[in-house]
């Protein structure tokens, strides 16, 4: 799928009469990798809810390559072409790896019906899990249950999940987080690979890790983007010393 560009305008979302995302607006360009930053509890992960339709927006359109898909069930949005991660562990532990990635992938191969479709579909998901399991590095893994894999197989896999049916986005919550200084570089490398050919955006902590692989990075502060620019400039932006960079980090 070719990679997707994404549209916010004026996004509202309040829990109660807590507002919790105030007015986001933010154009992600295809191909471009977009890291949102912000201190905790600044909405980051409820702005990634309603981009992938978990949670439905109080206010505004997000559009991803023209459909409007604000308060849209999280399936009809994952098949226009966009891909997420969580932030916590979603992985069956029981299943293989290999098994885990068959399961990403039903969904978007769940067109038409039929003996004859159902034989081609096995053939094509096994060529898939294959393929995505060689682009994680992980073929020697494909018949371990993923609850036996180190916390970082797991979020490797995780990421792995995400690339499953060939999306034009990938959004990740936080894909580095727990792990060491050395599967964090490996990640990233993994993340810049899957995303050569595709939009991504990210949530991340780390600034190395922001700062290495953004082109553009958005930083959010209670619900309202402070700035967006590329890593020169945000780490130029004086709203986001203030705010941000300049107290919990760098
Ligand atoms: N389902 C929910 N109901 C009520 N409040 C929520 C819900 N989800 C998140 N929040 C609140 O919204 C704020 C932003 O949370 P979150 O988006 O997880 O922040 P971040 O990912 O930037 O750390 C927090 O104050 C959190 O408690
Ligand atoms: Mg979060």
């Amino acid at each position: 799928m070719k990679a997707g560009t994404l549209e916010l305008n004026d996004v509202h979302k309040s829990f109660g009469n807590v507002d919790i995302i105030r007015g986001v607006s933010l154009t992600v360009e295809a191909r471009e990798r977009h890291a949102v930053i912000g201190p905790n509890g600044a909405g980051k992960s409820t702005l990634f809810n309603l981009i992938s339709g978990r949670l439905s927006v109080t206010k505004g359109t997000i559009h991803y390559e023209g459909h409007a898909v604000q308060n849209r069930p999280p399936w009809e949005i994952r098949e226009f072409g966009l891909s997420r991660s969580f932030q916590i562990n979603s992985v069956f532990n029981s299943l293989s790896v290999a098994e885990n990635l068959t399961c990403a992938l039903l969904p978007s191969t769940s067109h038409g019906y039929g003996v004859f479709r159902w034989v081609q579909r096995d053939v094509s998901i096994s060529r898939e899990v294959e393929r995505i399991l060689r682009e994680l590095g992980m073929e020697e893994l494909a018949n371990v249950p993923a609850g036996l894999l180190p916390y970082a197989g797991q979020r490797f896999l995780e990421i792995g999940m995400t690339i499953a049916g060939n999306p034009g986005t990938i959004i990740l919550d936080e894909p580095t987080a727990g792990m060491s200084r050395t599967e964090t570089a490996k990640a990233i490398d993994l993340i810049k690979r899957i995303s050569q050919d595709r939009t991504l955006i990210v949530i991340e902590h780390d600034m190395d890790v922001v700062f290495g692989l953004a082109d553009r990075i958005t930083v959010l502060v209670y619900g309202e983007i402070i700035c967006t620019g590329t890593p020169a400039e945000v780490r130029a932006s004086k709203a986001v010393q203030e705010a941000y960079l300049g107290r919990a980090h760098s």
